[in-house]
């Protein structure tokens, strides 16, 4: 037991996928997890270890927002011993070519700050994907009926922006989606030498201001944890 994770040792897998929502967690280890057993539900947030085609894999919430996941993220590496981290979330769509229902591989996350900034001071560090994870991920996109797209994401602090205008920075330089938890994983696995990696389904769009229904989520979400669970498998 942790702090924040009520598991027990040996209750968690090497290979974590990281849904922000502890109810998706709950959802994907229902629907794609063997015998998915809850390990943990301190503060309601969801974990669930079974198996996929054989081998032991964890599917537990981080929360919203880089604080949240770093909280999840260092205790399953440092107390459970992590080596595979995958989070499965969803993002806003900042380029015209990317479309909702799209996957987004994230090959880097910038950010304005995260929980690891007080550590790196003046160094701008670039948290980037394992290229081993990601290569694998983009080919089991490749076998699937989904608009791809692998570049660079920017984790933000705030989902209610009050400074557009860093958008408008990112959509300039490329970045394909925003969402708030990639860069600090992306730091945290660097720091830790295990594997980590961002897979993304694109459920609203800053420039459009379209948004997926509800319902229509699911599916897109279904394709993003097969892509992320065979990742890890590879
Ligand atoms: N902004 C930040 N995070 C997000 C968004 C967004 O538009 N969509 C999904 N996660």
């Amino acid at each position: 037991m942790t702090i924040h994770i009520g598991a027990k040792p040996g209750d968690i897998a090497e290979t974590v996928l990281m849904p922000g929502d502890p109810y998706r967690a709950k959802w994907a280890a229902e629907t794609f997890l063997k015998a998915p057993k809850l390990v943990n539900e301190v503060r309601g947030m969801l974990g669930f270890t079974g198996t996929y085609k054989g081998a032991p894999v964890t599917i537990h919430g981080s929360g919203m927002g880089m604080p949240s996941l770093s909280i999840y993220a260092n205790e399953l590496i440092r107390d459970y011993g992590a080596k595979t981290l995958i989070r499965i979330g969803s993002c806003g769509g900042m380029q015209p070519h990317v479309k909702l229902r799209d996957i987004i591989i994230a090959m880097t996350a910038s950010s304005l700050s995260t929980p690891s900034s007080g550590m790196f001071k003046e160094l701008n560090f670039a948290p980037c994907a394992d290229y081993g994870l990601l290569s694998a991920a983009v080919a089991e996109a490749q076998g699937k009926d989904v608009g791809l797209h692998v570049g660079g994401i920017y984790s933000s602090d705030v989902f209610y922006d009050g400074r557009p205008d860093l958008n408008e920075q990112m959509v300039r330089h490329g970045i394909l989606g925003v969402e708030m938890e990639a860069a600090e994983l992306y730091n945290l696995a660097a720091r830790y030498g295990v594997r980590a990696l961002a897979v993304l389904t694109v459920s609203d769009h800053l420039q459009t201001g379209e948004a997926l229904p509800s319902d229509q989520r699911e599916k897109s979400f279904g394709d993003m944890v097969e892509i992320a669970l065979n990742a890890a498998l590879t």
